[in-house]
């Protein structure tokens, strides 16, 4: 059973103490060949995905956004060159993943990064418009711990966006990408990043996150208001939205 000591990494059981550490270590491992990884597994699909986000956030000029777990910065730079007067910030607890993101040529003054804890951001309340987190929640310590956080940042009117890998709910997708997680990711973990079991790692916490109904009432106990989700790919991956009133 899990309880407050214990968590998931991937499908064993760590204590809780640890699972920050050994996530981290996945990302250190895996960080020079993050970017590359991405275009390959999803077909280069998470460029469509992250653009779908970005289209849905609407965002305005003059906002500031919090990109939490921003990793390589993907998200962050796209938005700084679609408006360059909106304030990103790119928070992520892995500097090698920050230091790769950081020498992408961007010439952007707009951005800001940083590392920070998702569980445990440093800003006031009440201070960015839109709050993302890409990729990310899955590998959280303490996932309600980590969505409070997003919602004391978030000023009255401002937006919670999670994009994630769910459940799928179709069952001929289904049939196809069960084989693909758990057989071609790791192998290609193996052949192109030399790292078989930080790409295990993956598809296990994919199949050990909540899927999007159970995600969808952690938003809603949380007090966002105006929830929903959008599935893309039959819910390969799934976008969860809420409103701070
Ligand atoms: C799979 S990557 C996603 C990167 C990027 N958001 C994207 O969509 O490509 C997950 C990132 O979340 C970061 N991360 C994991 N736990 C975190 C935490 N508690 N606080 C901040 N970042 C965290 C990892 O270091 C990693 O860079």
């Amino acid at each position: 059973m899990i309880n407050n000591l214990s968590k998931k990494f991937g499908n064993k059981k760590v204590l809780k103490s640890q699972k920050t550490n050994l996530v981290q270590n996945v990302f250190n491992n895996v960080a020079n060949k993050y970017d590359l990884m991405n275009d390959i597994m999803s077909f280069g699909m998470h460029r469509l995905w992250k653009n779908e986000l970005i289209r849905l956030m609407n965002i305005q000029n003059n906002q500031k956004v919090l990109d939490i777990g921003c990793g390589t910065g993907d998200i962050g730079i796209k938005i700084s060159k679609l408006n360059s007067s909106v304030s990103i910030f790119l928070g992520d607890l892995n500097l090698s993943m920050l230091e790769y993101g950081k020498n992408k040529k961007t010439n952007n003054k707009n951005l800001n990064w940083i590392n920070i804890n998702a569980e445990k951001l440093p800003f006031k309340n009440n201070f960015f418009d839109k709050f993302i987190i890409s990729f990310c929640l899955r590998n959280v310590t303490d996932l309600k711990k980590a969505l409070k956080e997003s919602y004391r940042v978030l000023k009255s009117g401002g937006e919670f966006y999670c994009m994630e890998f769910s459940k799928v709910e179709n069952d001929f997708i289904e049939r196809f990408y069960k084989n693909y997680k758990k057989n071609a990711i790791p192998l290609m973990g193996k052949l192109i990043a030399k790292n078989k079991n930080a790409y295990k790692y993956l598809s296990e916490s994919i199949d050990e996150f909540p899927k999007q109904d159970v995600i969808l009432k952690e938003l809603n106990n949380i007090g966002y208001t105006e929830t929903f989700y959008l599935n893309l790919l039959g819910g390969i991956v799934c976008i969860h939205k809420g409103w701070k009133i």
